[in-house]
């Protein structure tokens, strides 16, 4: 008897009550807010947001980014209240760039590794007088050369090895400044496994990377590059270190090599164009994957909002959800602030 039936599994049950019922109703769940609630499969915390901002030098000083409306360069002192005023949001981790000196750029970019750069003074400044909060240092050249690579430029090419040796010094100076977190971001092969034996080989066995594993030549980087003064500067593009943003297989090989060669976290950047490779990485690899929605996502929202062609506030938070539903623990973004704000008066 009841031979016609199917044999049951949650696929075909479904279909058995269709037939039944002939009535599947989606939209049941979605009726009112209270269910809306219950069967919401995503939420957004504040823990999963990482505030990156920008460093210049004096004091007292927080100056407008013309292309990133709500963005400043602050000072290191400012940059202190920027990161009390995060981790009192409850923002886990910070992540500084720095607008360096004409005066201090070289063709090398040597000055990654100074103690006495923009990055380690507001490291040391911030794990001193806020303790609570995480630092994510990027240890990629582009700040301190004179060209605005991310590596070391020699007769129109980027020297892979060399730069990686700098890098490193980098990622050592960032580390013994007090840096909770490396975050190279230049793509140059093999920078995660020398950045973790040096830290190794140096008592830094406790600072962990986070690989922008899978960085792709972008023209959503535009507003960072004026916000780091590196506008004018950079000779060339990047695209023989940076990935296509044609490639997703070819992503994959360069997160395993990071996988392989030691981190401990995964990027994906920019952020919102690439939820597929969010996806695809986590996934893969079930490593905290973290997505950077660069300058360029953040100025076309703002753009958009400041007209009045979107609600600023309501993509904001649609966005930052995508970003947790495509497999992201966390995200980069410079509505970190804002976004705390709005969950802390939501919860
Ligand atoms: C370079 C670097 C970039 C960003 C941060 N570090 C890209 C670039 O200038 O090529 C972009 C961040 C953003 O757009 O918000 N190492």
């Amino acid at each position: 008897m009841n031979n016609h039936l199917p044999k049951l599994s949650s696929a075909n049950i479904t279909a058995h009550i269709d037939d039944v019922t002939g009535s599947r109703r989606l939209r049941r769940m979605r009726k009112a807010s209270w269910s809306r609630r219950l069967v919401q499969e995503t939420r957004l915390s504040v823990d999963n947001l990482i505030l990156p901002f920008f460093l210049t030098y004096g004091e007292g000083v927080s100056e407008p980014v013309d292309a990133m409306p709500g963005v400043e360069r602050h000072s290191v002192d400012m940059a202190v209240r920027l990161a009390e005023k995060a981790a009192k949001l409850g923002i886990p981790a910070v992540a500084p760039f720095p607008r360096e000196r004409a005066e201090v750029k070289t063709d090398d970019g040597s000055f990654v590794a100074s103690p006495d750069n923009l990055i380690n003074r507001a490291v040391r400044a911030i794990k001193k007088e806020v303790p609570e909060i995480g630092i994510i240092t990027d240890a990629a050249l582009d700040p301190f050369t004179t060209h605005g690579h991310d590596g070391i430029l020699r007769d129109g090419e980027i020297i892979n090895d060399e730069s990686v040796a700098m890098i490193v010094r980098g990622a050592l100076s960032q580390a013994e400044a007090g840096a909770d977190i490396i975050a190279p971001s230049d793509m140059m092969d093999g920078r995660i496994g020398a950045i973790r034996r040096a830290l190794d080989e140096n008592g830094f066995s406790h600072v962990a990377i986070m690989s922008y594993a899978t960085k792709f030549a972008s023209a959503f980087y535009g507003p960072y590059r004026d916000a780091i003064g590196t506008l004018g500067v950079l000779k060339g593009d990047k695209k023989t270190y940076y990935l296509d943003p044609a490639n997703s297989d070819e992503a994959l090989r360069e997160a395993e090599q990071d996988v392989i060669e030691g981190a401990d976290m995964l990027m994906v950047k920019p952020g919102m164009p690439y939820l597929d490779i969010i996806h695809r990485l986590k996934d893969t690899f079930r490593l905290p994957t973290f997505a950077y929605q660069v300058s360029g996502e953040y100025a076309m929202i703002k753009a958009a909002g400041i007209n009045g062609w979107i609600d600023e506030e309501k993509v904001m938070m649609e966005g930052l959800t995508a970003f947790k539903r495509a497999g992201c623990d966390g995200i980069l973004t410079y509505f970190a602030l804002e976004a705390a704000q709005k969950l802390q008066n939501q919860g």
